[in-house]
């Protein structure tokens, strides 16, 4: 089966691209049906545009008021034949109706190992912060299904990185970044081989 995924990117869209590049060379049975970013400026439209995929720039100041973004957010993930939601880096919360009608099939990653160093304002450079600040021996990167909760549904796969001597968020932040760009494709592959079953019970 070849697997249809819609990417939500907020920034850079290294992990996207990461899953762009097996796609092309042949390692990963799938297509980028659809690319939506809140951000008109973000660096996932601008690799939407090199690969010639389908992007759109869906914002609440595209779509103003509760749910519009929501419902415009599902609408074009429908519309795109969407059979899983990659979230790469997407800063806002998915909206109820796009979780409804994707539930357990909307996936994302996090740079550290859930459950610690996860909620509600762990992204960017925060989670290497709290990494660091707890002393831990490790780190890592978490793939999880998306519930209605910030970086809570069940995880899917990790990889652990060391800590080292004199790390900085910055430079953990980069190794962990490394092995994101691993494991994303690693558990796409696996649901197309299927030996993860998606919709995954959340
Ligand atoms: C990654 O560290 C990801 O885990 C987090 O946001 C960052 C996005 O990086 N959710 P990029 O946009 O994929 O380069």
């Amino acid at each position: 089966m070849s697997l249809r995924i819609g990417v939500l990117a907020s920034h850079g869209g290294s992990n996207m691209q990461a899953i762009i590049d097996r796609i092309e060379d042949g390692s990963l049975d799938a297509s980028v049906v659809l690319i939506i970013s809140n951000n008109s400026r973000s660096g996932a439209i601008e690799r939407a545009k090199r690969h010639g995929l389908p992007w759109k720039h869906l914002s609440g100041r595209t779509h103003p008021g509760t749910d519009a973004l929501d419902v415009a957010v599902h609408d074009a993930l429908v519309e795109a034949g969407t059979d899983v939601v990659v979230l790469a880096g997407y800063m806002k919360k998915i909206g109820t109706q796009t979780l409804e009608a994707f539930r357990g099939r909307i996936l994302n990653i996090h740079p550290a190992l859930l459950p610690k160093h996860g909620g509600k304002g762990m992204y960017g450079i925060h989670p290497h912060e709290s990494v660091l600040a707890a002393g831990d021996a490790e780190s890592g990167a978490t793939v999880h299904v998306v519930d209605e909760h910030y970086d809570h549904g069940p995880v899917l796969r990790q990889r652990t990185v060391p800590v080292l001597d004199g790390d900085t968020p910055e430079t953990l932040q980069q190794r962990v970044l490394a092995e994101e760009h691993v494991i994303y494709a690693e558990v796409l592959a696996d649901v197309v081989d299927g030996k993860i079953a998606l919709p995954v019970e959340t």
